[in-house]
């Protein structure tokens, strides 16, 4: 198991930080949107984390021809995607598996979707359930509800489904199904959820429309979309981490560059605003999505904060700001977050067992917690294998030092986390 030690920053810092991981939504969407064009697309700055290397290696399984170099990447898929002669392997990544599920439902042939011991326990009937319900013929343990799923691709029947959770993973497995469906589709959810899948469909071609009365669109596609040729944006979730180092360390900033600035990604920074943090958002082009520079200034002692509406634009980042608001001047109260319990581990008991051995009392509910803010002292943390777990005590060990115990984790997503994190504490 790897454990490092972060020791408390000795000095202020004041960063202009280029190489905050490559979004990791976005990577995923463009190796499994390219396979619905029939041309080359490219990819510049994709995220070379585990997991989203294993949605390129599911790719290739399926046909698709990849070149790479470094993070550029060129994706020629084959006409038609083909049965692979193995199980295909999602490593660590829910995106990966329910964006594929959704895909795979409708193409001919045997799929077997299968991933990490954590998971093979993460609920895949929030998207088994719907893609059954239009015909898609899948099974999994627990009657489905459980990886490995086991798709038998087909026709699909076109739908109008009513999400009772505010889910992009849901959403984009139900898109990609409806773009195969017989006719045109319709799917609602009462938050809108990131939305990088229907603004990337669109930039390629696909003709999915938010209807006024909130629900959106999907009309079957009768040809083959145009590729993609895109930079991948540095990731809101990842420099999050960052942003939180800088709004409690004293006279520290920094600066993340080239950021996808999308709405449904940056409501943890307004959040962390709220809290007193001196924060800007520098807009610069639109690829998809508003991308631009973000800022971060320490403003003083942060104040609690009470954390209960669009919960879903900021749910990554919750760990995070768990962080912030252990050393925040007061209670702060984050509510509406069950879904946190189904993440890459159970966040609200992981994120509070990481607290309580730091010495901040919480108080734990079904749907979220309650923290009291106080001084964080010094502990050894175990991340449970979920790398943002990992990541937001690593960066507590800014403030007080930090042993954190299996910390591989962090490779899914942010390969260089503790390099960049290097630039402001020891680390060994
Ligand atoms: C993601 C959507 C979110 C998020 C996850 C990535 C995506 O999950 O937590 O890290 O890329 O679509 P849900 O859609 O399950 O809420």
């Amino acid at each position: 198991m790897r454990v490092v030690k972060v020791f408390k920053a000795s000095k202020p810092f004041n960063l202009e930080c280029s190489s905050i991981a490559p979004d990791k939504s976005i990577s995923h969407r463009c190796v499994i949107f390219s396979l619905l064009s029939d041309k080359t697309s490219t990819i510049d700055n994709f995220l070379l984390g585990e997991d989203t290397l294993s949605s390129l290696y599911i790719a290739e399984q399926l046909g698709a021809k990849v070149k790479r170099d470094k993070s550029h990447i060129e994706i020629t898929p084959n006409r038609g995607l083909i049965e692979p002669n193995d199980i295909l392997d999602c490593g660590n990544a829910g995106t990966g598996m329910r964006l594929y599920a959704g895909l795979l439902s409708g193409v001919n042939g045997l799929f077997i979707l299968t991933g990490d011991k954590y998971l093979r326990e993460r609920p895949m009937g929030r998207v088994v359930k719907p893609l059954r319900d239009i015909g898609a013929k899948i099974d999994g343990r627990k009657n489905g509800s459980l990886a490995p799923l086991v798709i038998r691709g087909g026709k699909l029947k076109s739908f109008q489904y009513k999400s009772p959770i505010a889910s992009a993973q849901v959403k984009s497995a139900l898109i990609l199904a409806g773009l195969r469906a017989d006719s045109k589709s319709y799917y609602r959810e009462d938050i809108l959820s990131r939305d990088h899948t229907e603004r990337m469909l669109n930039g390629m071609g696909a003709d999915i429309t938010f209807l006024k009365d909130g629900w959106l669109e999907i009309k079957p596609l009768k040809k083959p979309l145009k590729p993609l040729d895109i930079r991948v944006p540095a990731d809101p979730s990842s420099g999050f981490f960052f942003a939180v180092a800088s709004a409690i360390t004293p006279n520290s900033s920094i600066i993340l560059k080239n950021v996808t600035l999308n709405p449904t990604r940056v409501e943890a920074y307004r959040v962390l605003q709220e809290m007193g943090a001196d924060i800007e958002f520098i807009e610069k082009e639109n690829i998809y999505e508003p991308i631009g520079d973000i800022s971060i200034k320490y403003n003083g002692e942060l104040k609690a904060v009470t954390v209960s509406k669009n919960i879903a634009w900021l749910i990554d980042e919750l760990p995070a700001l768990s962080i912030a608001m252990a050393v925040a001047k007061g209670r702060s109260v984050v509510k509406n977050a069950k879904e946190l319990r189904v993440k890459e581990s159970d966040r609200i008991s992981t994120i509070l067992e990481g607290l309580n051995r730091c010495g901040i009392e919480s108080v734990e509910r079904e749907d979220g917690y309650d923290i009291i803010g106080g001084e964080l002292k010094s502990a050894t943390v175990n991340s449970y294998g979920d790398h943002r777990v990992a990541m937001s005590f690593a960066i507590a060990g800014v403030l007080t030092s930090m042993e954190i115990e299996d910390v591989a984790c962090v490779d899914t997503s942010f390969p260089n986390f503790f390099e960049i994190l290097s630039e402001i504490s020891e680390i060994r």
